[in-house]
Parts: structure tokens; sequence; C-alpha cells
């Protein structure tokens, strides 16, 4: 039987992403991590994104973990390709790394992902806006890889610094909503009146906040479930590869980083789950 999954991500986000995956995946046992030590990533420079993530996945490979998550768009946009390409063969063959990137962009263009051959969608042409970290937008990897397969979407890049920040240290919901406020309104000047079609909320924390983007955007605006689509997507991935599934139990256990003590607050991320933070 295979160990459990790893999910990991700079903080509590990947929580979003680890209960969709539950909620797919029902018999598997998961692992969680998340770095609240160093979060937020997302103002932090690549090099130190690349070493922070690598990090997180072998501190769950030491625990015997086969087969990671990288709940963050931030990890996933800087850091993966190094991860799979480079530092995985060398140091961890036979053992993977996901990320949360490649299900948006094949959701987004209806194309099953493949880097050297990527396709050219069918899709009808949309306006599509990404709300991410700093650091997810200067990357400018969704507005890339989506319009390499779809040349006639329009990707609008809206970076929310503070957001995570905010959502990680429970701030309120007046906060929140007047940071999402402005963030949104940032957004309409971008588009200048173009109509916007779809919205990626592209950081892990951000469905956390999801009801106050819907407040801000205009009525009819698509906003993508990462958390969902990245778990249907895992659930495709264990039926391509059934050697990396546990389906016995579904247990779920956390790690921190940081201080469990403060990790207190967290029942929103994850409904009607006892959060059990230990330390690493
Ligand atoms: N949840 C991470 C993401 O998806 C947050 C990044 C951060 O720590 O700033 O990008």
């Amino acid at each position: 039987m295979a160990p459990a999954i790893g999910i990991c991500d700079s903080g509590s986000g990947g929580l979003t992403v680890l209960g969709a995956c539950g909620r797919a995946l029902p018999g598997q046992a998961f692992v969680y991590l998340g770095d609240h030590a160093k979060a937020p990533y997302g103002g932090r420079p690549e090099a130190e994104i690349l070493e922070l993530s690598i990090h997180l996945v072998e501190q769950l490979f030491e625990k015997g973990i086969r087969l990671v998550l990288l709940a963050c768009n931030t990890s996933s946009a800087i850091a993966l390709r190094r991860i799979q390409e480079q530092w995985l063969p060398k140091n961890y063959p036979g053992r993977r790394v996901l990320g949360v990137l490649v299900p948006i962009v094949e959701a987004l263009t209806g194309l099953d992902w493949d880097r050297d051959n990527p396709g050219l969608s069918t899709y009808p042409n949309k306006n599509v806006a990404v709300f991410a970290t700093q650091r997810t937008v200067d990357s400018g990897a969704y507005a890339h890889q989506v319009r390499l397969r779809a040349p006639g979407f329009q990707v609008v890049q809206q970076p929310c610094p503070g957001l995570v920040s905010a959502i990680e240290e429970d701030r309120g919901e007046a906060i929140l909503s007047d940071l999402v406020q402005e963030f949104c309104q940032k957004l309409k000047k971008q588009m200048a009146g173009k109509k916007l079609d779809a919205v990626l909320l592209g950081c892990t924390h951000y469905p956390l906040v999801e009801k106050f983007f819907s407040e801000a955007l205009p009525s009819g605006v698509e906003i993508l479930s990462q958390p969902e689509i990245v778990a249907k997507s895992l659930k495709n991935y264990l039926q391509r590869h059934p050697e990396f599934a546990d389906d016995s139990n579904g247990t779920l256990e956390f790690f921190t980083t940081g201080d469990p003590a403060r990790l207190a607050h967290l029942e929103q991320f994850m409904p009607g789950q006892a959060l059990d933070f230990k330390p690493l």
C-alpha cells in the first residue's frame, strides 16, 4: 500500500485544496504541511521561493511520502518546473511532485497538458482575470501558458499584496472585504470597459474570501474553483498512477513549521474538520 499523499503550502491556504481532495478521494490518506513560520511566500525573491518549496517537499519525503501536491500557486509558478526537471530526478527519482497551475490551464483551455506539443484550444475566446500574489503575477505563468494554447484569450493579472497575510492573521471581515474591493477596482481599471468572462482566484488562500470577490465583481462572472479543479485532476492522476494511491482509511494529519498554538482559528479553512496541527 502506498503511503499518504503530501499536500503543502506556504501557510494555511492549501487547506482549501486538501478539503476538496478529501471530498474527491474519501479513502485517501493525506499529510498536510504548512510553512507558517515562513508565510507569506508571495513577496519573496524567486531563489528563496525555490529553496523554501524544496525544503517543504523534502520534509514530506522524509516522512516516507512519495507524492506531494504543492498546493501553492506561487511555488507552482516559480519552483515546480525546476523541482520536477532538476531536483527530483537527481535526489528522489521515483517520487513525484504536482502543482496547482496545470489543472487550471487544462480547465480553461480544454486541453490535456503536453509541454512539448501544447495544442490549440477550440474553446470560444474569453477575457479571464487572474488574482494572485505579486510573485505569481510577475512570473506571468498563467498568462503565458493560457495564451500559448488559446491565443485569442485575454488574460489580465491583478496582484493582491497583503491579502495572504490578512487571511493568515484572520484580520476580520471588514478589512478582508475592503482589500478585495480595492483589488477588484484595480482590475476594473485594467479591463478598461472590456467584458470580464471568468476569474481565477490564483492563490490557494483566496477561496476563503471568495464571497467578497463575488460581491465586488460584476454579476454573471464565473469564478473558477481552483480547489475543486485540482482535486479532480489529482483523482484523474491517481487513476493513471494507482501506485501512488492509498485507498484505505482517509486519515488526515497536519504539520506546521510554525507554532501550532497560533493556528487555533483555522476552522474556516476546512469546516467540520478538527485541525490538530503538530510541530514538525
Ligand atoms: N497559497 C499561496 C499561493 O497559492 C500563498 C502564497 C503566499 O504565501 O504568499 O500562492
